[in-house]
């Protein structure tokens, strides 16, 4: 028991010494932000080629290497942010139950429900969509399934299948935040949430604690979701950490860099370099060297050059464009800042799981200090999902 508050207080210490490599916006800065206290990293990312950086950014292994001698914590931190596979059961799935389902969802759900405990209890499916985990529930646990959602179109889709299928699912279509929700979560019952997003998954956990609900399991997404601006830890051990977490470091857990095509990529780094070239003249216009960001754009207007994009940014944030900018300048400007922002990413991915596991030992932790035996790990390999951790608590007392 004591177990998972001392790895949460182990992974609490290092991230927090090693704050200045991951606790920042790449986005926002000029220049490498360690170029004072380790220049010779900086001097090493900047030598990586573009395959390198995809490379490390692609094999964790080798970036706890090559980082090590710099970030002295890496491999520990590695260690700490391993998650075990959870054991699973061969369970057999009736025919045509994946009518309709996407083959990487099937293959998640199944997995999912391949390592629940049968504990032979009514079912609440929280956040649903349109039910596809509810229909493998009850198809073979031979248990009723409630499944709550808000979307009034997923819930009469998920009605209608289970009625062709013949399963034992309720739709209740429902806000979760809701206080009329309450009385769908009950003591004798399994609650379930397999990717509700951020502060939902959480108002799971914390009204089945208060209704002292048999058993909750939930698989974390969208860490970042959350309604206040700031993390509020749940348990007592992440409350006494130093570390506050805003919606921009909740964000980094889903940054997975993931290898693109090239028409992609080119489109991206289009954006990303446009972006930032503006910002730069912007600084440099209104003599205030504050990010500034900019909205949403129409893909089609990057294919019009840098000139376009600043135009138009200029235009939705205000700003007079005096004549003679050297656009140029700007743009090469905006490229530089992108190959440094990509490096200090690289480092930041170093950091991407461990503070996944941060956030989802604090779960854990609460879990337990509220009177709950928990279990923790993955149900399915990372290509599958790479939101693939599961958190199941039972009540001891139940
Ligand atoms: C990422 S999807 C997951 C759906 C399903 N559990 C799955 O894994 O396929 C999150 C679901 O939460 C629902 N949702 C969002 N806000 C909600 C709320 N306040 N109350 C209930 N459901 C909500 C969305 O409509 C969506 O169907």
């Amino acid at each position: 028991m004591a177990g998972y508050a001392q790895q949460f207080r182990q992974l609490d210490d290092v991230l927090s010494r090693n704050k200045a490599f991951w606790q920042f916006m790449p986005f926002a800065e000029k220049d490498c932000v360690w170029l004072q206290t380790h220049p010779e990293m900086c001097a090493w990312l900047n030598s990586l080629n573009e395959q390198q950086l995809e490379e490390l950014n692609a094999d964790s292994d080798k970036l706890v290497a090559a980082l090590s001698c710099w970030i002295p914590d890496a491999a520990v931190l590695h260690q700490l942010s391993l998650c075990q596979p959870l054991a699973s059961m061969d369970i057999d799935v009736p025919y045509g139950l994946n009518t309709g389902i996407p083959g990487r969802k099937w293959t998640q759900i199944n997995a999912f429900n391949a390592a629940l405990p049968r504990l032979q209890l009514p079912w609440l499916e929280w956040c649903a969509g349109k039910g596809y985990l509810g229909r493998i529930l009850a198809a073979t646990h031979d248990m009723p399934v409630t499944s709550l959602e808000w979307q009034q179109q997923l819930c009469v889709d998920g009605e209608a299948s289970a009625k062709q299928l013949k399963l034992p699912i309720h739709f209740v279509q429902a806000d979760a935040f809701d206080e009329s929700s309450d009385p769908h979560i009950q003591s004798k019952q399994h609650a379930v949430a397999l990717h509700a997003c951020g502060d939902l998954h959480v108002s799971l956990l914390q009204r089945v604690v208060e209704r002292q609900g048999a058993a909750v399991s939930v698989s974390p997404c969208c860490y970042h979701l959350i309604r206040s601006e700031i993390y509020q830890p749940l348990s007592y051990t992440a409350k006494q950490s130093t570390i506050s977490l805003n919606k921009h470091d909740l964000r980094l857990p889903l940054q997975e860099t993931v290898t693109a095509g090239k028409r992609i990529r080119r489109q991206r780094f289009l954006e990303v370099s446009f972006r930032l070239g503006f910002d730069s003249l912007q600084r440099h216009l209104l003599d205030n060297d504050e990010y500034l960001p900019v909205p949403n754009v129409h893909k089609a207007l990057l294919n019009e050059g840098f000139v376009a994009f600043c135009l138009w940014a200029a235009e939705k944030k205000n700003i007079e464009l005096r004549p003679n900018i050297d656009f140029e300048y700007w743009q090469q400007e905006g490229e530089r800042r992108h190959g440094i922002i990509e490096r200090m990413e690289l480092v930041r991915q170093l950091f991407r799981r461990p503070l996944e596991m941060w956030l989802v030992l604090d779960r854990v932790c609460y879990l337990e200090q509220s009177n709950y035996d928990v279990s923790l790990g993955t149900f399915c390999d990372k290509p599958v999902t790479p939101r693939n951790i599961l958190i199941h608590a039972e009540r001891k007392d139940s």
